[in-house]
């Protein structure tokens, strides 16, 4: 069996364009990320996943990319990733690189030459329509079909119009794209993120289809395994929006031989409608049903495990209290999340419990679906207050402000959040959520249930208390958090038996308080 290290490993994720920057331009960069590796090393991390970096025009925060094999100046040079995956691999740990396969920029050579007339070489790389085949959306506001005046056709971006999908039925895409991931391999990377990776195959007679999962998914992703990820003791983590807990088992489970693991959204659309910015309040029971269900469905298989990324506001401000309680629920996230079956990620400011950014004026956001949205929202007549409420909350902005090291703020591109937390401060205090994040990690290195355990969850209906159970060989580990402002006696029996890993070990936990009791069966 290939070595599987990403079953112990802990990801965590750089944002590089607002990580640490290395000459003071107010964007992150390269060497901002490498001489920070120490804050890594001292977390206990193993991997580290970097969001695009590749030449883009930076429509989308380079998730727009124009040459998939170099470094956009911005962020550094090439030698800048060779020097990157050497810091990393000797001080042990791994890089993930960030992959946009189901579209290009519109400045992607083959785009521009795809563009140029019906009859191009590449004409057929991309999707192009005389008229668009269907009403599907974008993803990032209005229609997914943009008409071309050039050659008078429409051509399919699932996201902004300077993001057009590639045409992975054509075997001359997927051969230019095999090539290109085989070329970073053989720069050393141990593994890839693959950006909405379930839209690459599409129905176009469904209405529904712009969501991906269409009938070529699977062939193509064991097409990628079998000539590109297999032998090579790779790590892989498909983002997967909306996919089913069945369709992420189709995915991940081993014997398929597709990806590694999956992200999964079910349990980050569950405090709202069907967009964002149609909240809903959040269910403690439905959220621990959602993580339940994965954990189950994928018991073959493999979770990945998060609250946080670039594109999902804070998750102490979102799930927690970012008031009062702010330490204690950014911990007591921290520990649920850990403590399942999966391999969790960590997003730069998570281990800080950093807030949302929070930002009051339309003038500080930066995030072209946020801009997108605001701009439809008050045309349809929204007034600006209200709009800008919601950008509060679920903006993809909150989570991109630069990552607070000490309380120098040198300007950036983006404003900083409306907190105070440092890296400095919280980096020698064990009472930090820092000091938490750094023992978490550890746990899992050190026990193995954190890693392997069975899981099952208890009091399934309780609307305060998230409690489960790992169980491995002889020892059963007990999990049980307060997910409310409240003091609470949870209703087990024998919680506060065993030996207390992390946390507060009962019988009465304070508000948002959490602990871990080891012990055997
Ligand atoms: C993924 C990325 C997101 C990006 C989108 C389009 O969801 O995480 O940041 O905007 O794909 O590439």
């Amino acid at each position: 069996m290939e070595q599987q290290w990403w079953r112990t490993a802990v990801v965590y994720q750089v944002w590089p364009r607002s990580f640490a920057d290395s000459d003071g331009d107010g964007i992150g960069d390269l060497r901002g990320v490498i001489s920070k590796l120490d804050h890594l090393s001292d977390l206990g991390v193993d991997a580290l996943w970097l969001s695009p970096f590749y030449p883009s025009p930076q429509v989308d925060a380079g998730y727009d990319i124009s040459d998939y094999q170099g470094v956009d100046p911005l962020f550094g040079t090439l030698q800048d990733v060779d020097d990157l995956i050497a810091s990393l691999h000797a001080r042990g740990m791994r890089l993930v690189l960030d992959m946009v396969l189901n579209h290009t920029s519109d400045l992607h050579p083959w785009f521009v030459e795809s563009r140029q007339s019906k009859d191009s070489p590449k004409r057929d790389w991309y999707f192009w329509h005389d008229e668009p085949p269907n009403q599907w959306p974008s993803l990032f506001g209005g229609s997914a079909w943009e008409l071309d005046e050039q050659t008078g056709q429409h051509y399919l971006h699932t996201f902004a119009k300077e993001q057009p999908d590639l045409d992975w039925r054509n075997p001359e895409v997927r051969q230019a794209l095999k090539q290109m991931l085989c070329w970073w391999l053989d720069r050393g990377v141990d593994g890839f993120r693959l950006d909405v990776i379930s839209m690459i195959s599409k129905d176009f007679e469904n209405p529904w289809g712009f969501l991906g999962f269409g009938p070529q998914l699977h062939e193509h992703l064991q097409e990628l395994r079998r000539e590109v990820f297999a032998g090579q003791g790779l790590m892989t983590v498909g983002e997967t929006p909306m996919a089913t807990v069945e369709q992420a088992r189709l995915m991940t489970e081993p014997d398929r031989k597709e990806l590694d693991m999956v992200f999964g959204f079910e349990h980050v659309n569950l405090d709202h409608n069907l967009t964002k910015w149609d909240p809903i309040p959040l269910s403690l029971p439905r959220l621990k049903a959602s993580f339940a269900r994965w954990q189950e469905g994928l018991a073959a298989g493999w979770n990945s495990l998060y609250w946080d990324n670039h594109d999902q506001p804070r998750a102490v401000s979102r799930f927690g209290d970012d008031g009062e309680h702010r330490v204690a629920s950014a911990k007591t996230l921290a520990t649920v999340l850990h403590l399942h079956r999966g391999t969790p990620y960590v997003y730069q400011g998570e281990e800080l419990g950093l807030k949302n950014a929070g930002f009051r004026s339309i003038h500080d956001y930066r995030d072209l679906e946020s801009l997108n949205w605001f701009r439809e929202a008050t045309e349809r007549g929204l007034p600006e207050a209200e709009a800008l409420r919601h950008l509060q909350r679920a903006s993809r902005d909150n989570a991109r402000t630069p990552m607070p090291w000490d309380d120098s703020r040198r300007a950036h591109w983006i404003g900083y959040a409306d907190d105070t937390v440092t890296v400095a401060d919280q980096r020698d205090d064990p009472a930090s959520v820092l000091s938490h994040y750094r023992r978490l990690i550890a746990l899992r290195h050190e026990v193995p249930a954190v890693a392997h355990g069975d899981f099952a969850l208890l009091l399934p209906d309780d609307e305060r208390v998230w409690a489960f159970t790992r169980t491995h060989e002889e020892v059963e580990l007990l999990v049980v958090a307060n997910f409310s402002s409240y003091d609470v006696v949870p209703e087990l029996p024998d919680w506060g038996r065993g030996e207390l890993l992390v946390g507060t070990g009962g019988p009465r936990l304070g508000p948002w308080e959490s602990g871990v009791l080891l012990r055997d069966r």
